[in-house]
């Protein structure tokens, strides 16, 4: 035993196959990173579950190779294996391992490469936020309608570059393995993109510039009532949309110089105890606050700056609730106006628990139908087409707002954008909230939208515009 045992490492590598399956391992991920490095550093991957591979898939491969060699090399050694005693042949011995690192690493470089270029790009893609992610399916849904239907995701939820993809990338993992583990909130609402790395300035920006004018928007709301001819009435608002300099909803809120900062008191930011109002320009700066809430009993509440998406936030994800899923149906003529008590009987059979929504499905159209056959026999006769197109239109309706595994339900996702059906304008409108010296923000019914007509049956307003009937 006096020769010195001759071990290379990259002998000691190749030396038996747990080893070298090892040394495979750590090779692999060292290859796709390289491969992820670039596309991460040009900025053009912004989706967060690159980083899972990044961050989480490929570290784990690559400690997992660096256990293996060592592993092998201690078996290998119990057994006795020639090659810890001192090698015999040198010169196989190297064409093994040259042969092994040259074969490896060529195929690592082809497949490697590719996979890595297929996974990111699949990555981006609305099918792997929506569908692959089961937990999304209701934000896929509401998403496939228009106008954002082809937006991407990221293009919204994700700020470009790299400290946007920093920030969702962290969350977003964390997300992924949340949600293949099924250990997630149901229903999801706290969503890491828009407040907390996604600015508007970067994402909605890119697309709509905040120094926009948008002139007054006409705004027509027909409803239906529940009597037997599904009386329709209409509500008129000329909403003051303005922007910039011009004021109105947007300028008092994004014009140049103007930040408003909220504090809320949960996820979902409903309740708003405290309102930071600057305005840069003129030098102005109020706090409002709710009755009994102080500096103090805020100061530690999460606090957010105020952006689209605060309005708007159900621009892609629109979710109605049973009684506006019916007028909106009723006006486009999907369930036929003329069909006696269509309004009330459908929202009965809407707002009835369902097991499932596959019992909805069948027992939706079913119950429509039998409504007409008992109470009016003669219309059911006259109109079955109407009443089955019906029957359908009511079960699309339930798909596109329930979703029983993932505890979505009517109103689980109000919209801020109005003050009706959920507190939206009116979380900081409310004329509760006021500045030490009383001023509160407005609640004044004219400011925000002229009202033209409320629920009134053919408004004038509509006639002298020439505007006959359900214009939307
Ligand atoms: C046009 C912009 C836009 C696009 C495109 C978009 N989203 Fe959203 N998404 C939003 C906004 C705004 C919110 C609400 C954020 C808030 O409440 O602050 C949201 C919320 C969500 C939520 C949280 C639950 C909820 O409904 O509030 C999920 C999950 C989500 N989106 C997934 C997706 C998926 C998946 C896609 C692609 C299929 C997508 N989003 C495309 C703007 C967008
Ligand atoms: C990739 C570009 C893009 C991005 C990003 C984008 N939008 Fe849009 N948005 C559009 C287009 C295009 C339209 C349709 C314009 C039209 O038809 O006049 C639209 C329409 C709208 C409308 C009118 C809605 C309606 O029902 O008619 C609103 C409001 C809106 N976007 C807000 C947002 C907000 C808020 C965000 C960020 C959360 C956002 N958009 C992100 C391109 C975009
Ligand atoms: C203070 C709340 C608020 C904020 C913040 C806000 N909006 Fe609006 N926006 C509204 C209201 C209210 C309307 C009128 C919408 C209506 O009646 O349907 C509107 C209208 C619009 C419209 C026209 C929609 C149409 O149907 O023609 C677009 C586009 C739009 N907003 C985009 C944006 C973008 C982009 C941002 C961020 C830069 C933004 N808004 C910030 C409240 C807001
Ligand atoms: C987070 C709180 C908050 C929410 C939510 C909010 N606003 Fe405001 N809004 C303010 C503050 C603060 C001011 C400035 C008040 C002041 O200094 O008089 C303001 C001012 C306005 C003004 C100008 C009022 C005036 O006297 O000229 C309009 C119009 C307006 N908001 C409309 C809306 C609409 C429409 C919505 C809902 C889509 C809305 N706001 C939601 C905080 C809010
Ligand atoms: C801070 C701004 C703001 C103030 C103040 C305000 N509104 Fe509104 N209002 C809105 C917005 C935004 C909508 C939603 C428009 C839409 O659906 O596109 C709305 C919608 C409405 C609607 C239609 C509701 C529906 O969906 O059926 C009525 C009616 C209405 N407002 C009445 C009033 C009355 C009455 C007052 C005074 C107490 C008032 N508003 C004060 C912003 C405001």
């Amino acid at each position: 035993m006096s020769e010195k045992p001759y071990r290379p490492i990259l002998i000691m590598l190749t030396a038996n196959w747990i080893s070298m399956a090892g040394s495979a391992l750590v090779l692999f991920a060292l290859v796709v990173l390289l491969f992820l490095i670039p596309v991460h550093m040009a900025g053009t991957v912004s989706n967060p579950y690159t980083g899972l591979l990044a961050f989480l898939i490929l570290p784990a491969l690559f400690i997992l190779g660096l256990v293996l060699i060592p592993i092998g090399l201690f078996i290998a050694r119990r057994n006795g294996t020639a090659i810890m005693a001192g090698v015999t042949d040198r010169r196989s011995a190297w064409k093994k391992a040259i042969l092994f690192f040259g074969v490896a690493t060529a195929v690592n470089v082809l497949v490697g490469g590719q996979l890595t270029y297929r996974a990111v790009e699949h990555m981006d893609t609305q099918q792997f936020c929506g569908q692959t992610c089961h937990a999304m399916t209701p934000e896929f849904v509401s998403h496939a309608r228009p106008p954002h239907l082809r937006v991407a995701c990221v293009s919204c939820h994700v700020s470009p570059g790299a400290s946007g993809y920093l920030k969702a990338k962290t969350a977003g993992t964390r997300r992924l393995v949340g949600a293949v583990m099924d250990n997630f909130e149901k229903p999801i609402d706290y969503i890491p993109g828009l407040e907390g790395s996604a600015s508007s300035s970067e994402t909605c920006e890119v697309c709509h510039a905040r120094e926009t004018t948008l002139g007054p928007r006409f705004r027509i709301l027909t409803k239906f009532a529940d009597d037997e001819t599904n009386t329709q009435s209409q509500t008129v608002l000329m909403m003051r949309v303005g922007g910039g300099a011009s004021g109105g909803i947007h300028g008092a809120h994004l014009a140049p110089g103007i930040s408003i900062r909220y504090f809320a008191t949960d996820a979902k930011r409903q309740t708003i105890p405290r309102v930071e109002y600057k305005n840069a320009k003129m030098g102005i700066t109020r706090t409002f606050m709710t009755p009994g809430s102080t500096e103090a009993s805020t100061s530690k509440l999460a606090s957010y700056t105020m952006q689209c998406a605060d309005c708007h936030n159900r621009v892609a994800h629109s979710f109605d609730l049973p009684d506006r899923a019916l007028d909106r149906a009723l006006a486009a003529g999907e369930i036929n106006p003329t069909l006696p008590f269509a309004k009330k009987t459908g929202l009965a059979l809407l707002e009835a628990k369902y097991a499932s929504a596959d019992e909805a499905g069948r027992k939706i159209p079913a119950s429509f139908e039998d409504f007409y056959r008992k109470q009016y026999p003669q219309v059911l006769a006259n109109q079955q087409a109407d009443i089955t197109r019906a029957g359908q239109a009511l079960i699309a309706m339930y798909r596109q707002n329930i979703f029983p595994e993932l505890k979505v339900t009517w109103g689980t996702y109000p919209t801020n954008l109005g003050h009706m059906t959920s507190p939206g304008c009116f979380r900081c409108h409310d004329g509760d909230h006021a500045t030490s010296d009383g001023k509160t923000a407005t609640q004044d019914c004219e400011t925000c939208h002229r009202t033209l007509a409320v629920e009134e049956k053919d408004p004038a307003v509509l006639k002298d515009l020439g505007i006959s009937t359900a214009a939307r």
